[in-house]
């Protein structure tokens, strides 16, 4: 897919920050389709990421950081990279291409050759014009996910190194865009831009959990495998009935309750492995609660479909 061309020669550190970009450039890729903006290339990792497509494609690769270029189109494509704890990219640069990447799951960090570390946290972005140099890599204790987009697509990225304050390049790695297979379509971003925010933040979220039906959460329970949580509020258990058996933590202190490094950690949140099973009043709140729960390194929570009320007309006990 690529070729590794070394070369060792002294440069200083290009620096050249997006504003520096006409609104009105052309692409250099030889098919004059216009050049995104850093702007625009934010606002398409910014949609890739809300529309959850991305997880189904995802996997983790213990030696090296994974990488898939998830599209390639005329004027950008778009890359899907997973980060486990330690990895990184080194010192690089993306040729005459714009860019911007946005975490979407997770948090990474960014170091610039001049000094400066900026830290990314879930749905921020960072975004950059031509020969911008950068290292990126996951300090974290969790894994990470980020999407990227490129304008023109990325055909080279430059490697360095810093020796004594000063940036050396090291390598060259050449893309073959030709190659690339077009896997998803601008029109499927398109499409999940008429969900209203919410809705694309429960797709984003359900699309990482591997829900349970209540007669699931019930078995998984019974075998001792999972642990179901109740986050529904006061009132709500008084009016429609409990699970017995069910740990009722509300919402606002979910993750405080069950991260095993936290002070305030129930006695049985001794592990990250834990499989959490959430459930609100219909399955919603939940989702969006497992996902964050997913986030803080509890990496098999999930919840469960249609809540409280599916488990009471399914008749499973309730008191
Ligand atoms: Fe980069």
């Amino acid at each position: 897919m690529f070729l590794i061309q070394t070369e060792r020669q002294a440069m200083t550190a290009d620096t050249k920050a997006f504003e520096d970009i006409p609104a009105d450039a052309v692409a250099l890729n030889g098919n004059d389709a216009p050049l995104r903006t850093p702007a625009e290339l934010a606002q398409i990792v910014e949609r890739a990421a809300a529309s959850g497509d991305w997880i189904k494609r995802v996997r983790l690769n213990t030696e090296r950081r994974w990488y898939e270029r998830i599209y390639a189109g005329p004027d950008h494509d778009l890359w899907l990279i997973s980060w486990l704890p330690g990895q990184s990219t080194g010192l690089h640069d993306h040729g005459a291409s714009s860019g911007a990447f946005i975490v979407a799951m997770g948090s990474l960090e960014e170091l610039r050759p001049q000094g400066g570390t900026f830290r990314i946290e879930r749905s921020q972005f960072r975004h950059f014009g031509p020969e911008y140099t950068h290292d990126v890599r996951n300090n974290s204790d969790a894994p990470a996910i980020s999407i990227h987009a490129y304008s023109p697509p990325l055909t080279v990225m430059n490697e360095y190194e810093l020796e004594g304050g000063e940036v050396i390049s090291r390598s060259r790695i050449q893309w073959e865009v030709s190659r690339v297979e077009q896997k998803s379509s601008p029109q499927d971003a398109e499409d999940l831009a008429d969900d209203s925010r919410i809705e694309q933040r429960l797709k984003a979220a359900r699309a990482r959990l591997t829900r349970v039906s209540p007669v699931e959460a019930r078995d998984a329970v019974e075998r001792r495998e999972a642990v179901l949580v109740d986050i529904r509020p006061a009132s709500q258990r008084a009016s429609e009935g409990v699970i017995p058996g069910a740990l009722i933590i509300e919402r606002n202190v979910l993750e405080w309750r069950l991260d095993p490094s936290s002070s305030a950690r129930l006695p049985g949140a001794r592990s990250l492995d834990l499989q959490i099973i959430v459930f609100c009043s219909q399955g919603y709140a939940s989702s969006l609660a497992a996902a964050d729960l997913q986030d803080i390194g509890l990496w098999r929570a999930t919840d469960m479909v249609g809540g409280f009320q599916a488990w009471w007309q399914r008749g499973l006990p309730s008191v």
